[in-house]
C-alpha cells in the first residue's frame, strides 16, 4: 500500500556527498526512490550526487541502478526507477578541491528557491574542509541545510572540534546530525504512548518502574568495516548514541511541545543526569565482551580476531553491557541496564520497561513470572508493542500466568514499514529537527561515555570473550542477578 504525502514538501536540492559510497547506495537513494514511489516528492526534487570514481551521469546511474535492484528488492521496477534517475544529476567532484565548488554552485543558482541539503555521507574528517569550500561559494546561506553522519568524532575533544569547525559557517539550526535510531518508527511510537495517552505518564516513575532494559543486539559481525570498527568498539558505535538516545526518550521529562528544542532541552536534562563512572564503577557496572568464532544463523562464523582490518591481539569491544543511573526525583535508584553487541545469538532491539510487583499478593500460589507488568517496546525485527499482565489460568485453582495485551504495527496499519532513513531525509527537507541531536547532547553523552573508555585504556583487562551466535559473556547475566534480575530473553 502507499503512504499518502500529507504534508507538502517544497522543491528540494538534496546533494550527497560521498555519493558512489556504500551509505548512498544502500540507504539514501533508496529512502528516496521510496518516497518518491509513493508520489511524496515535489515534481522538481532534484538529487545531486558528488563524487570522484565514476566518470560520468551514465556510469553513476548504471552503478546506482544496480545497488537499488540489489537493496530495494520487490519495490524496484523500471517505470518508477526511470522516473526516479530523472531526478538524479551526477557530479564528478573532489570534495577537497574549492575550485570544484564553482561547478556545484552554478547548478544550484539554477533553482535559487529550491532548499538546499548538503547531505555529508563522508568521513568526518572531510566535514570542516566541504563546510569551508560550501561557504566560499555562498552555498551555507539562506535555507541551506547540512547533515552530518556519525561517527562525530572519537572522543568529547574531536567531536567538540568538528562541531566548532562546521559551526564556523553553518548556524546551529541548519545543522541536522543524525541518528538513525531516532527515526525508526517504534521510537516515535515510544513518544506517542507516552505523552498521547494518560495511562502509563502516572506509572513512568521509581514508585512503580523497578527496572529499564535497552537492549540492541546484531546477528552480522563487522562487515567490511574492521578498519573503523577496531578504533571505536561497542561502546562508540552503539552506546554513545544510538543506546543513550533511546536512554533518554524513556527517561526525559514530558516536553511542553514537540518543538525541536522543547524536546531536545528535556533529552539534555537526562543526559546531564547520568551518574559519571567512578573507575570502580567501571569495574562493577561495566561488561565489555569480544566475539570468538561460532555460528549465527546456522552458519560458522570466525572470530573478532580474525576479520580484516583488526590489529594484531585487538582489544576492541564487539560487546558491551552496562548498568546505568540517573540521578533525578523521577529515576532514583532505578537502574537502567544497556546492551549491544555484534554477533549475537539473535537481531534484536527492544526497551523493557519492568514494572514493581504488587505491595502484597492475596494469592497463595505465586504466578510463575515475579514480574506483573512488564511493558515491551520492540524496534526490530519487527515493531510491536506488548504489555505483559497476570491472569488467571483457566482451571479450578486460582493460578495465575503471564499474558499479553499486543500491538503489532505491521498487523494494525497494514502499511508499507518507513525506513528511518525516509523519515528523517524528509524532516530534513521540511526543516523539522525534533528527531536530529543538538551540539550539546552530543557533548554531553561524550563526557558520560569517556571515563569508561579511559578507564578501560588503562586497564589490564582484556574483554571477555564469547561465543559468536550467543548472548554474550556470561558476566553480563551476572551483572543484572547480583541485583536480582535477568534479561529479558531469558525470563
Ligand atoms: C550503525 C553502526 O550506526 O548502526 C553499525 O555503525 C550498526 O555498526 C548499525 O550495524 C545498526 O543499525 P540498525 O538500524 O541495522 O540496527
Amino acid at each position: 500500500m502507499r503512504n499518502q504525502g500529507t504534508i507538502s514538501i517544497q522543491p528540494f536540492d538534496m546533494v550527497l556527498f560521498g555519493g558512489t559510497g556504500d551509505l548512498v547506495m544502500r540507504k539514501l537513494l533508496p529512502a528516496l526512490y521510496h518516497q518518491h514511489q509513493d508520489g511524496c516528492l515535489p515534481e522538481a526534487g532534484r538529487i545531486l550526487c558528488l563524487g570522484r570514481s565514476q566518470p560520468d551521469q551514465d556510469a553513476y546511474l548504471a552503478m546506482a541502478k544496480k545497488a537499488a535492484q540489489q537493496y530495494l528488492g520487490e519495490y524496484f521496477n523500471d517505470q518508477d526507477w526511470g522516473g526516479f534517475a530523472g531526478r538524479i544529476v551526477y557530479l564528478k567532484l573532489d570534495a577537497q578541491d574549492k575550485a570544484a565548488y564553482a561547478a556545484l554552485a552554478d547548478k544550484l543558482n539554477e533553482l535559487p528557491e529550491h532548499v538546499r541539503v548538503f547531505y555529508l555521507a563522508t568521513a568526518p574528517d572531510l566535514f570542516a574542509g566541504i563546510c569551508e569550500n560550501l561557504a566560499s561559494v555562498g552555498l551555507n546561506k539562506g535555507g541551506s541545510r547540512v547533515v552530518l553522519e556519525k561517527p562525530l568524532g572519537h572522543d568529547l575533544a574531536s567531536s567538540q572540534a568538528i562541531n566548532a569547525q562546521v559551526g564556523r559557517y553553518f548556524k546551529e539550526s541548519q545543522i541536522y546530525r543524525i541518528d538513525h535510531y531516532l527515526g525508526k518508527e517504534a521510537v516515535q511510537n515510544l513518544l506517542a504512548l507516552r505523552f498521547g495517552n494518560t495511562l502509563f505518564e502516572p506509572l513512568w516513575r521509581r514508585e512503580w518502574i523497578r527496572d529499564v532494559q535497552i537492549t540492541v543486539t546484531e546477528q552480522v559481525g563487522v562487515e567490511g568495516r574492521g578498519d573503523f570498527y577496531d578504533k571505536a568498539g561497542a561502546l562508540r558505535d552503539m552506546v554513545q548514541n544510538h543506546l543513550l538516545q533511546l536512554l533518554c526518550m524513556v527517561a526525559m521529562e514530558p516536553p511542553a511541545s514537540i518543538d525541536p528544542d522543547a524536546v531536545r532541552d528535556e533529552k539534555l536534562k537526562i543526559l546531564r543526569a547520568l551518574r559519571p563512572f567512578s573507575a570502580q564503577d567501571v569495574a562493577t557496572k561495566t561488561v565489555r565482551g569480544q566475539y570468538r568464532s561460532g555460528a549465527t544463523a546456522g552458519k560458522p562464523v570466525i572470530g573478532y580476531q580474525d576479520e580484516s582490518g583488526i590489529a594484531q591481539a585487538s582489544r576492541t569491544e564487539t560487546f558491551v553491557a552496562m548498568k546505568a543511573e540517573i540521578d533525578t526525583w523521577r529515576w532514583a535508584g532505578v537502574p537502567f541496564y544497556l546492551r549491544t553487541g555484534k554477533r549475537m545469538q539473535e537481531r534484536l532491539a527492544e526497551i523493557v520497561i519492568n514494572f514493581r510487583e504488587v505491595p502484597h499478593s492475596i494469592f497463595a500460589m505465586p504466578p510463575e513470572s515475579q514480574t506483573a507488568n512488564r511493558l515491551v517496546i520492540r524496534l526490530q525485527p519487527e515493531e510491536s508493542v506488548k504489555l505483559y499482565l497476570l491472569a488467571k489460568q483457566p482451571g479450578d485453582r486460582m493460578k495465575l500466568r503471564s499474558v499479553h495485551l499486543d500491538l503489532d504495527f505491521d498487523e494494525t496499519f497494514k502499511t508499507r514499514r518507513l525506513d528511518a532513513y525516509e523519515r528523517l531525509l524528509m524532516d530534513v527537507i521540511r526543516g523539522q529537527l525534533t528527531l536530529f541531536m543538538r551540539r550539546d547532547e552530543l557533548d554531553e553523552a561524550w563526557k558520560w561515555v569517556e571515563p569508561i573508555l579511559d578507564n578501560w585504556e588503562q586497564s589490564d583487562d582484556t574483554p571477555k570473550t564469547y561465543t559468536a551466535g550467543t548472548w554474550g559473556p556470561a558476566a553480563s547475566s551476572a551483572l543484572l542477578s547480583r541485583d536480582g534480575f535477568c534479561w529479558h530473553e531469558e525470563g
